[in-house]
């Protein structure tokens, strides 16, 4: 199979600079490269938006702007640089030319005297090519990777929904009509057979019970508050957490009213769960505050304890997947987590955005 062209652009306004290059890369054996060249930046810049090119070499000293320059108007739309470009640099822009790295470029060759640079020049090109490859099949992965993890959430959520509406609904209903059942059969017998009115009022009580548990199994599993928003759902977790910890609990709420969509909601009220569920596991901390505020179409939650702080609560080994988790659900919706701990407090704070972003598409 023939390979195609490895399509450079040499962006170089020196003539014999020029001249030297297209000799290097028409020398090399079994590697072909189609070469196009620009002698100045504007130039350069408009045959890179057109043609695209596979790699752009640039001379750092151009006539219309220097390298850094030319960079930052490569990432001008996009705000990132697709195409890798490696610098050439004079001896002296040394410090320059790693400059133009953290910039963007991804390699850089020093233009000596001598032209040493040309042996060299096919080798950089392929092996700066090669770690393009790998940088695209990463973010492709990464790329497929949140795909999974966003789908498995919505899957989860649905499931989630579904059973807490079979639970509640069909168990509930099956548990209604056997209450009535034995009610009616305890209003019959209790005044000619006591003992079995006893066993029947007995049984009654079971029932409430068992109705009790389905209510809070179908809680558990997806409360029926949050479908009257997220405010009321936060009040409704930071309630229980209060009742099942004994941990002293704060809530503040700044907003009056919250405009999100359900995806968005439903994260938020997740992240808010693993974050308490973690102080209770772990903080051994006697007070938690809540505190939710709406800053710049931004949603900010955060969840602070008085406890001793991650340091001292990790335990070696242990495979420890809900912060992974929260700042997954955040990036899902366009949002951010972070987490400040230390002992005798810890502060998780998460942002999400109010309008949907690229990164935060609903699933
Ligand atoms: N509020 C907190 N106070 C102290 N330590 C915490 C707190 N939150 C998390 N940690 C520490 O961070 C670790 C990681 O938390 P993470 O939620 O990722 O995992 P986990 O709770 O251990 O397990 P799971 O995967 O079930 O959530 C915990 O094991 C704990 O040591
Ligand atoms: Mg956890």
């Amino acid at each position: 199979m023939t390979q195609s062209p490895v399509r450079v652009l040499l962006v170089e306004d020196d003539a014999v600079d020029r001249l030297v290059c297209r000799r290097a890369l028409g020398a090399e054996a079994g590697c072909a490269f189609e070469l196009a060249e620009a002698d100045n930046a504007h130039d350069g810049l408009a045959r890179a938006r057109t043609s695209a090119p596979d790699l752009i070499l640039l001379d750092y000293n151009l006539p219309d702007m220097d390298g850094v320059e030319f960079l930052s108007e490569l990432a001008a739309g996009s705000g990132e640089i697709t195409t890798p470009v490696i610098m050439l640099t004079g001896a002296q822009d040394v410090s320059i030319a790693v400059d133009a790295m953290r910039r963007g470029a991804r390699d850089y060759l020093i233009k000596d005297g001598e032209r040493g640079y040309l042996k060299l020049l096919p080798t950089v090109i392929q092996h700066v090519l090669k770690e393009e490859r790998l940088r695209r099949e990463k973010r492709r992965a990464e790329s497929r990777y949140r795909n999974l993890a966003r789908h498995q959430v919505s899957v989860r959520e649905e499931e989630r929904s579904r059973i807490a509406r079979d639970v509640h609904d069909e168990l509930g209903q099956t548990l209604t009509a056997l209450q009535l059942e034995v009610s009616m059969l305890s209003a019959r017998y209790q005044d000619d057979q006591p003992e079995l009115g006893q066993k029947l009022c007995a049984l009654l009580s079971l029932i409430e019970s068992t109705m009790d548990s389905v209510r809070a199994i179908a809680a558990d599993l997806r409360p029926p508050v949050l479908d009257l928003g997220l405010v009321p759902a936060i009040e409704w977790q930071v309630q229980e957490f209060r009742r099942r910890t004994g941990i002293a609990c704060e809530l503040a709420i700044d907003v009056d009213d919250i405009d999100l969509d359900e995806e968005r909601a439903t994260a938020v009220f997740r992240m808010l769960q693993e974050a308490l569920t973690n102080v209770a596991r772990h903080s051994r901390a006697s007070q938690a505050e809540i505190v939710l505020t709406l800053q710049d179409g931004t949603l900010q939650l955060t969840i602070e304890d008085n406890g001793v702080g991650m340091q001292a609560s990790r335990s070696p080994g242990k495979k420890s997947f809900g912060l992974v988790g929260l700042r997954e659900r955040a990036l899902m919706v366009g949002g951010e987590v972070d987490i400040d701990s230390k002992p005798g407090r810890t502060i998780v704070r998460i942002a999400v955005p109010l309008a949907k972003t690229a990164m935060g598409r609903a699933a």
